[in-house]
């Protein structure tokens, strides 16, 4: 007989993910339908004792279920929210839980008529996904990865954000869930009735240091950051034809959305059939800790011109995010109402160490998920694979992104921790170039 068991131990939970990680080599792709039920986290199980397989096919009923924490409409100090419970899609991928939409924004515009942020980031970076929305005119999608404990602190995090934050939070952010199966979360610590009232009574007035949050789950057990699956998470749950697939610490230049949605419907009409497939990148820099960052063009070049703002990674890894002809694209000046192309590039063997942030769509080839954060160069195969198909890079001469304040200065001791990973994604590296070269045929170009 099939039980919906609250509270079950979580030994019992990942012997059932991992009957469901056999089959997923089969059918390749493996969604839930979630099932709403309690407050309480809930898995069905066969209840035979031999066996928790699954009922007849693929699909399978699973109640997962946290807390939702919908924005409150009474006072910014708020007592017992009234709860909601939502309905989530969970998947298996790899040896990884994946939670999508675990709380969805409010708003979804029309598939062509927005363009969506992605991002990635662990619980002690979310803060700036508050920041990125209130600059950011569309939709935001950002995957969190939360192994262990660190999952409370991520949705305690969360629902700080979503109760206490700005308002566009709750409208524009939608958020996911990623953790390793092996370590999925305690279900003790999840039913722990003092961390159950924690999310349901988040005193706003206190502020987010009232949190505790001190779960650092990750760097204890050594996990490396999957920033890649996170991307690519993150990128496929955009609800919208084009998407931004950024960094959590950079900040866009204001009103991108609205412009850029202008510059391409003017492209169409002029042309009707595009000779190479293309994207549109917005150039980074970085300026001093005590300022605020940039919101317009003409903010950005008056610190630049005052020294108090640089081009990004210009002192740890310049050829990084070298672009073309950025000397003069600081020059140009256009009114903060215009955005056009700067200039059209192809990403050749000049440049193939840039990592360029740009505007494209689901169709652009995914982010190698077997290149960690810590071992660096993590987007470069991607950008190696737009080279192979010959892609045009066209830099907006009008957008940009900032990092979050503070000017980053190579560090010889995090150099040291990062060697082992490093040559890790080095030896990676060059098995995914080969098998790139072998799938779309060698480029010299490239
Ligand atoms: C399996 O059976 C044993 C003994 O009959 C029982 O104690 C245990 O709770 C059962 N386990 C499950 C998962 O139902
Ligand atoms: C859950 O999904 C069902 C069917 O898609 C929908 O009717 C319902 O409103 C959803 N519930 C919540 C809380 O989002
Ligand atoms: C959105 O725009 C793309 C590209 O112009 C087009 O191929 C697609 O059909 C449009 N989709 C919808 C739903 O309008
Ligand atoms: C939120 O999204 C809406 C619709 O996509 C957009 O108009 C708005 O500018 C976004 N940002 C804020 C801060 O509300
Ligand atoms: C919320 O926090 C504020 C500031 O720390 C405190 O004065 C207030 O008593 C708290 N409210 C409740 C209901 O705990
Ligand atoms: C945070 O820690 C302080 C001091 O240890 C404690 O008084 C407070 O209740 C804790 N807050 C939460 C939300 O756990
Ligand atoms: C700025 O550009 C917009 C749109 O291209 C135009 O309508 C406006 O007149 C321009 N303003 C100035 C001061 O040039």
């Amino acid at each position: 007989m099939a039980t919906f068991r609250c509270l079950p131990d979580s030994k019992s939970f990942i012997r059932f993910v991992i009957a469901f990680n056999v089959l997923l080599t089969l059918f390749n792709f493996l969604s839930f339908r979630i099932t709403p039920r309690s407050h309480y986290p809930c898995v069905l199980v066969e209840d035979n004792n031999k066996s928790y397989s699954l009922e007849g096919s693929r699909k399978q009923k699973v109640a997962w279920v946290l807390p939702a924490h919908p924005r409150p409409q009474v006072s910014t100090e708020t007592q017992n929210v009234e709860v909601t419970i939502g309905n989530w899609t969970v998947e298996v991928h790899g040896n990884f839980m994946l939670i999508k939409n675990y709380i969805r924004a409010e708003l979804t515009p029309g598939f062509n008529e927005s363009v969506t942020f992605t991002t990635q980031g662990t619980h002690p970076f979310l803060h700036h996904a508050e920041v990125i929305c209130q600059r950011w005119d569309g939709p935001l999608s950002v995957a969190v990865y939360a192994p262990g404990t660190d999952l409370l602190d991520a949705i305690k995090k969360i629902s700080f954000l979503q109760q206490c934050g700005n308002s566009c939070v709750s409208r524009n952010v939608s958020w996911h869930l990623v953790y390793d199966l092996n370590f999925g979360p305690s279900i003790e610590e999840l039913n722990n009735p003092e961390n159950i009232a924690r999310f349901f009574s988040i005193n706003c007035t206190a502020g987010m240091k009232a949190l505790n949050l001190s779960s650092n789950f990750r760097e204890a057990y050594r996990l490396s950051y999957p920033i890649n699956l996170l991307r690519n998470v993150a990128r496929l749950q955009a609800e919208t034809y084009y998407v931004l697939s950024s960094d959590i610490e950079l900040y866009p230049s204001v009103n991108i959305v609205s412009r850029f949605l202008h510059l391409v419907a003017e492209e169409t009409g002029v042309t009707a059939v595009p000779s190479a497939p293309r994207v549109y990148h917005l150039p980074i820099f970085e300026v001093s800790a005590n300022l605020p960052a940039p919101a317009t063009k003409r903010e950005l070049v008056s610190l630049l011109k005052q020294k108090k703002a640089t081009f990004f990674h210009k002192l740890t890894c310049d050829k990084c995010q070298r672009y073309p002809r950025r000397n003069e694209w600081v020059k140009i000046l256009p009114n903060n109402s215009a955005l056009g192309v700067f200039t059209v590039t192809k990403r050749n063997k000049y440049l193939s160490s840039w990592e360029p942030i740009y505007i494209g769509t689901n169709n652009e080839p995914l982010y190698n998920e077997h290149l960690t954060w810590e071992g660096k160069r993590d987007k470069m195969s991607q950008m190696y694979e737009l080279c192979l198909l010959n892609y045009d890079i066209y830099t907006l001469d009008n957008a940009f992104l900032v990092h979050a304040p503070g000017i980053k200065r190579s560090n010889k001791k995090d150099q040291k921790w990062r060697m082992p990973y490093i040559r890790k994604n080095n030896r990676v590296y060059s098995r995914i170039l080969k098998d790139l070269r072998d799938k779309y045929g060698y480029r010299k170009d490239c």
